[in-house]
């Protein structure tokens, strides 16, 4: 082409020679390193278990493994195991196997009952191709216990949010969930920061590189996304790594809906929202993937559903957990801030299109408290004109600037006609409110 000049010309060139090399390399490697032909060798390292979207009747397992593997996940009503159920991955047909993190949901177990559990995971030492495929030991692991969730269950929950994948802090987290064992935990987003590929997911969520990585194998955890969990090329399958909920939990045009949740824990009626990212989803970083502004409104149809249900409306408190915060004091500095517009700080401090599609159902339904995250700053607002609910906000990650290191909420009834609600300061081990709402 005449309008190519030699210079021009050198240069693409030159590109394409460079493009070429770099896919024989990554050829070559693959060929020698590709997971999925098995093990080879290496021997399997597999992770503690993560209980996963508990519910009364089903709960789920997700686990972190070194190399292409199935697994089951054994579970009985008695520590020695006795007649234990074999409960195997995936659904019907062909089960799913794989080189970095399988799932298992238990299902048709009985409201607030006490089971114990282990995973078996055994690997494909060998699977270049159906015929020849060799499996390994397997690798069982030791005996947990969770208890499923329902009205008879402790009315306990505790929330945490914003660990971002800072691991002093994450561990201060760990440690105190381990020691006030609530029957659930809300992790209430942003989790991650930027997701590029699975590892990074599997270690955050599976296999953190904190001294008590094996938190969550007796406590059950429920999943809201934070904004950061919706960024990077790989995280839009999350679901690989965080079980979603069980599909029969909701109508089949709200499948999507993946992580929400609403669930009694005791007297306690837990309500879980997805405030998803914190920019309109116009911005330019979001290339035109962004679709929240539905998710929002199909949420605010669900919502209004789940007050309907007998056992949510029955309940004594109604908590709502979502990561973006519904309420900023009109005047505030969060107040400008408000996600609705490009903002000049790029920076939502609260939801105001959550806030406008949600907030009359949660006043209509009696909600007492929403338990939020993402300012990475404890924060209380109580209750005020036309807002009959509470609103209090998690800290975040940073143990070096004061106010805004990380922070337990914690949940509880205490026989009282109030739910008591304490934030627990995981710097100087204090309490940074002890109330009741
Ligand atoms: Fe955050
Ligand atoms: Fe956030």
């Amino acid at each position: 082409m005449e309008s190519i000049t030699r210079r021009g010309f050198l240069a693409a060139a030159t590109a394409a020679t460079a493009g070429a090399a770099i896919a024989d390399d990554t050829a070559a490697k693959e060929e020698v390193r590709d997971p999925f032909l098995g093990t080879q060798g290496e021997p399997l390292k597999v992770g503690a278990p993560c209980l996963q979207s508990p519910a009364e009747t089903t709960m789920g397992v997700s686990w972190a493994v070194s190399g292409l593997s199935k697994g089951v996940v054994e579970c009985a009503d008695n520590p020695a195991m006795i007649n234990a159920r074999v409960q195997k991955s995936g659904g019907y047909g062909l089960l799913p196997i794989d080189t970095s993190a399988l799932q298992v949901r238990l299902t048709g177990l009985k409201p607030a009952t006490r089971y114990w559990y282990r995973t078996v995971t055994t690997p494909f030492t060998d699977y270049s191709n159906i015929y020849d495929a060799k499996l390994g030991e397997p690798v069982v692991s030791k005996i947990y216990s969770f208890s499923t969730l329902g009205s008879g269950a402790r009315s306990h929950f505790c929330a945490i949010n914003d660990t971002h994948a800072r691991w002093k802090s994450y561990q201060l987290v760990a440690a105190k969930l381990k020691e006030l064992a609530p029957a659930a935990v809300i992790w209430n987003g942003d989790a991650t920061n930027t997701t590029q590929k699975k590892s990074t997911a599997v270690k955050i969520f599976l296999n953190p590189p904190i001294d008590d990585s094996d938190w969550a194998a007796e406590l059950p955890t429920m999943f809201e996304s934070g904004n950061h969990d919706f960024r990077g090329s790989w995280i839009s399958r999350k679901e690989e790594v965080v079980l979603p909920r069980d599909p029969a939990e909701r109508r089949s045009d709200q499948w999507d809906l993946k992580w929400n949740f609403a669930v009694r824990i005791g007297e306690i009626a837990a309500i879980g929202l997805d405030t998803g990212e914190d920019k309109p989803d116009g911005h330019p970083k979001w290339f035109g993937l962004a679709n929240f502004s539905p998710y929002r409104k199909a949420q605010a149809e669900w919502l209004a559903e789940q007050f309907k249900r007998p056992e949510i409306a029955a309940a004594k408190f109604k908590v709502v957990f979502c990561h973006i915060p519904l309420f900023a004091a009109p005047g505030s500095a969060a107040y400008p801030h408000d996600g609705a517009v490009i903002d000049p700080e790029d920076f939502a401090h609260w939801s105001r299109e959550c806030s406008e599609l949600w907030g009359q159902t949660l006043e209509n339904a009696g909600v007492r408290l929403v338990v939020c995250g993402h300012q990475h700053c404890y924060r209380f607002d109580p209750p005020s004109d036309g807002r009959n609910w509470a609103q209090v906000v998690g800290g975040g990650p940073d143990l070096n600037r004061k106010g805004r290191g990380p922070t337990v909420i914690e949940g509880f009834v205490d026989g009282s006609d109030k739910l008591r609600l304490r934030v627990h300061d995981l710097i100087s081990g204090g309490l940074l409110l002890d109330t009741a709402v």
